[in-house]
């Protein structure tokens, strides 16, 4: 729709209120950087370019927005759209969309500003301003701006007598008690010409409180020329900027709260207090319940259940799979109708099979169990292969680690390995196998045999009782001594 506007997004600035060693820009809010969600809202609104304004945490910030809005980020047609401009020294936000403006490509018409720090800003919000620009044949420059009780921390909007906007003055430089009392505030979108952004931009000064370039003062710049401003109304409910981390933790509340209400208008249950992260898919009919955690590139698959207390991260879960409570699934696929947990632990690699089970306290990592098999109870699984239908007993432990080198463990089909097995990797036990409990497995077992490796269990008649007898007598004489 904007093929001909360039975004240009402020991101360099330091974030002192922050109090942080990351750069502001990427503190994430509901699992993804602020940054990111300014960077989204231009290319869904269709902007042909994007330039992101770095300076401060630089290499930190380029390197987000290369993953990011890559071939493999999150959508590769985006790729190729996000640049970056440098800002050498935080000069102010005037300063700032000067060096935006020098990585705007020539064939740019349209210029659309706004910052990287107001997380809830969507396409349709940044739009409806270059929109105006267009609608309002009359006016060089369109502004967003929002009217509410207590504005306190904003640039304020300043009117002439005729109603039209002057100025846009910030907190610190507010000259009297009637200039604090306005309610209108400038939330920070700003939509005009290439051409008109270089004037105003050239002609800005640091005369302020804070001795910075003010972009705001492209306002009074284009009123004193006497150019109209087009002030586009704007949901103040969306624009709040993030400074601190009190205002980070508002953002990440009604982030959360938007995404949770996405889900759950498309037929998800997802009961209070569960946190689902951007970029979560959640399939019909699926049931979150309170405290589980969704983040990364998770996928819930239709009609499973997430249990209380489960936390996914980039967790690929089939269809009606029953996650129980208080199980944690990174990087692992958990395929249709598999159950695990409660308290189980899919480390990195691991890959659950159909209608398989994975009960508690049972560790996985790298490990693949095919359909139907069964690790119910207290194991660990470490870089092995179950087969199809096999059944891994309660405290079983492949043991995969010889100090230097991680080793196979591989379980054929239909195998059996009873309870307080050790499998000392690399080893394979053949389809159909028997391990007999307690069993320490060091050499491989051959389809359909039984490997024991326990001593020979001898029965001693009476002795337990004249055991008793003896130690009962021991202590009685022990005792009169003293
Ligand atoms: C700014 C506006 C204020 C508005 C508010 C809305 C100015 C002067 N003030 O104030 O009118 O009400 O946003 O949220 O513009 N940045 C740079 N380089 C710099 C300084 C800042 O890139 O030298 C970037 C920051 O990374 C940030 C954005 O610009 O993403 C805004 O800067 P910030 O310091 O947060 O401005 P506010 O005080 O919030
Ligand atoms: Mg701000």
């Amino acid at each position: 729709m904007f093929e001909k506007t360039t975004a240009v997004i402020l991101a360099a600035g330091q974030g002192t209120r922050m109090k942080s060693g990351l750069p502001k820009v990427l503190h994430p809010v509901a699992g993804k950087p602020l940054v990111h969600y300014a960077v989204r809202a231009a290319l869904e609104a269709g902007c042909g370019e994007v330039v992101v304004v770095v300076g401060h945490g630089r290499e930190a910030v380029e390197a987000y927005l290369a993953k990011a809005f890559g071939a493999s980020g999150e959508k590769p047609e985006w790729a190729g759209r996000v640049k970056t401009a440098v800002q050498t020294e935080q000069r102010g936000t005037g300063d700032a969309a000067k060096a935006g403006l020098s990585g705007v490509r020539a064939e740019a018409e349209r210029v659309l500003l706004f910052y990287g720090d107001v997380p809830m800003l969507a396409a349709d919000d940044v739009a409806a301003v270059a929109r105006a620009l267009d609608e309002d044949g009359a006016a060089t420059l369109a502004i967003a701006t929002c009217t509410t009780e207590d504005p306190f921390g904003y640039g304020r909007v300043i009117r002439d007598a005729r109603g039209q906007v002057v100025e846009i003055r910030e907190q610190r430089d507010l000259k009297s008690d009637l200039e604090r009392a306005i309610k209108e505030w400038n939330p920070g979108i700003y939509a005009a010409t290439r051409r008109f952004f270089e004037d105003a931009l050239a002609s800005l000064e640091p005369n302020n409180a804070q001795g910075e370039y003010y972009l705001t003062d492209i306002v009074r710049f284009a009123a004193g020329r006497g150019d109209r401003v087009a002030a586009v109304p704007s949901n103040p409910d969306v624009m709040d900027g993030v400074n601190d981390r009190a205002q980070l933790a508002l953002a990440d509340r009604a982030m959360c709260e938007r995404i949770l209400k996405r889900h759950r208008l498309s037929g998800i249950t997802i009961r209070d207090g569960a946190r689902v992260e951007d970029g979560v898919e959640i399939g019909a009919d699926a049931v979150v319940e309170s405290f589980a955690v969704l983040r990364g590139r998770t996928r819930v698959g239709a009609g499973a259940v997430v249990d209380v207390g489960c936390v996914l991260t980039n967790a690929d879960v089939g269809e009606g799979v029953a996650l129980k409570p208080y199980s944690v699934v990174t990087d692992s696929v958990v395929r249709a109708r598999a159950q695990v947990g409660p308290f189980s632990h899919l480390r990195p690699e691991s890959d659950v099979g159909e209608e398989a089970h994975v009960g508690n306290f049972v560790e996985t990592k790298k490990t693949k169990l095919d359909r139907g098999a069964k690790a119910n109870h207290l194991a660990y699984l470490g870089d092995g292969f179950v087969g199809e239908g096999a059944n891994v007993g309660a405290g079983t432990i492949f043991c995969n680690y010889d100090g230097f080198q991680k080793h196979v463990t591989r379980i054929g089909k239909g195998a059996f390995i009873g309870s307080d097995s050790q499998l000392v990797a690399p080893v394979t036990i053949g389809d159909g196998a028997y391990v007999g409990t307690g069993t320490t497995v060091t050499k491989d077992v051959p389809a359909d045999a039984l490997a024991i490796g326990r001593a020979k269990q001898e029965n001693k008649e009476g002795y337990a009782a004249r055991l008793r007898g003896r130690l009962k007598a021991q202590k009685e004489a022990a005792a009169q001594k003293k």
